[in-house]
């Protein structure tokens, strides 16, 4: 399961954040419960209550540097996807590019709204080795315009991605801004699991390295902290009242607010720790670590020689393995009901009917190292005794 380790939930003290948080309203509202009350349990600013709070803490460990009016605390990443889509995408002829296979969660969102897409594979962005050739969207964006579309968007996930597993390195991240400046293509940059890395250290978003106010950036609580919190932020691609104030039209009239009760445990949360949640993430992605290793060596010990391919991932929840077959749901429940394992064929996060890329995606965050490893041993069983 692509969940988070539900270990960590425990560790999570919600009592504490408040009366943190409470503690700077005491101080910010002179004590006057009435004020008091009014900020915590009103209609808040649908833009939100808190941003100030994130500006700082992602000015520390993140290095992204936005004004507070700059950020809207959103309802989860689903909800700032739905306000940037429903913002950028206006005409029919607007769409929005996605590279498959990607997030479901995005490729639903579009297809609920129901707004336009292109897509296109991983593959034609990349080659045999994996390294991306962003200079290849040109051609495609021009392809896509003679068919009347309009590529306004693009919306990628650079780190750690899911299902895919890949990291942009620097320059493919430099290389893919240039060529959206080039087309006049905006980014929406999904970092839901930049701060999961396992080697080296945190990369530079896109985000901060954008010069021209193409990037909209979109994060979330869910993983760092928990689900169901429904926290996310989304900070503006440029600083420009009229796109704040219509995202703001667009929120108010859809989701009115996002919990300022929930807000308040966030912003106790990023108060505790002095605005740099490093001590409190680096052993949550210790524990990551250990879980991906115990699914690297059990898969390099049983499919060493077999013409599956796969890499180990440098960070996040998953391990992409690329298959010489197609794999679909009757393998998939074959493999539940013999062997206790669960994943995710590729194909679920691709749109392209006959196009999708063939491959299996096993998630390493939710379970124990010792039942990881169990079930990859399993799971190398079913592989071996369908298909090998
Ligand atoms: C790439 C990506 N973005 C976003 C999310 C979910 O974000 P949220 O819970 O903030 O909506 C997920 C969850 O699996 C994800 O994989």
């Amino acid at each position: 399961m692509g969940r988070p380790n539900p270990e960590v939930y425990a560790l999570l003290d919600f009592e504490h954040y408040r009366q943190v948080y409470k503690n700077t309203l005491d101080e910010m509202f002179s004590h006057n419960q009435k004020d008091i009350n009014e900020h915590l349990c009103t209609y808040g600013p649908s833009q939100g209550v808190i941003n100030g709070h994130v500006s700082r803490w992602l000015s520390i460990d993140e290095n992204i540097h936005a004004a507070e009016n700059d950020i809207f605390i959103t309802n989860g990443c689903q909800e700032a996807y739905n306000l940037i889509l429903l913002h950028e995408l206006r005409e029919e002829s607007d769409c929005v590019l996605i590279i498959e296979p990607t997030y479901f969660g995005f490729n639903d969102c579009v297809s609920v709204l129901g707004k336009s897409s292109v897509t296109v594979s991983v593959n034609d962005v990349s080659d045999e080795a994996g390294a991306f050739q962003f200079e290849n969207l040109t051609a495609l964006i021009a392809e896509f315009k003679s068919q009347g579309k309009n590529t306004r968007l693009l919306y990628i996930n650079p780190d750690f991605n899911n299902p895919m597993t890949y990291r942009l390195s620097e320059s493919e991240k430099a290389t893919l801004l240039a060529v959206c400046h080039q087309n006049g293509v905006k980014i929406i940059e999904d970092s839901t699991y930049s701060g999961f890395y396992f080697d080296g250290e945190r990369g530079h978003s896109i985000k901060s390295q954008d010069p021209h106010g193409l990037v909209y950036y979109v994060g979330s609580f869910s993983k760092v902290m928990c689900p169901s919190l429904r926290l996310g932020y989304l900070i503006l691609n440029q600083s420009d009242a009229a796109t704040r104030a219509d995202i703001l039209h667009i929120k108010d009239h859809t989701s009115l607010s996002t919990s300022a009760l929930n807000q308040q445990i966030v912003a106790g949360f990023l108060i505790h720790y002095g605005y740099s949640v490093e001590a409190w993430v680096r052993p949550i992605r210790e524990e990551y670590q250990r879980r991906r290793n115990a699914m690297v060596e059990v898969l390099q010990s049983e499919l060493d020689g077999s013409p599956i391919k796969w890499q180990p991932p440098q960070g996040g929840f998953f391990v992409f393995l690329k298959l010489p077959f197609s794999i679909t749901s009757k393998d998939l429940i074959h493999c539940v009901e013999n062997y206790q394992v669960t994943f995710m064929p590729v194909s679920y996060f691709s749109r392209r009917e006959g196009k999708v890329i063939n491959g299996i995606r096993l998630a390493f965050s939710y379970y124990e190292p010792e039942i990881i490893e169990q079930g990859t041993r399993e799971f190398c069983k079913f592989l071996k005794e369908r298909f090998l």
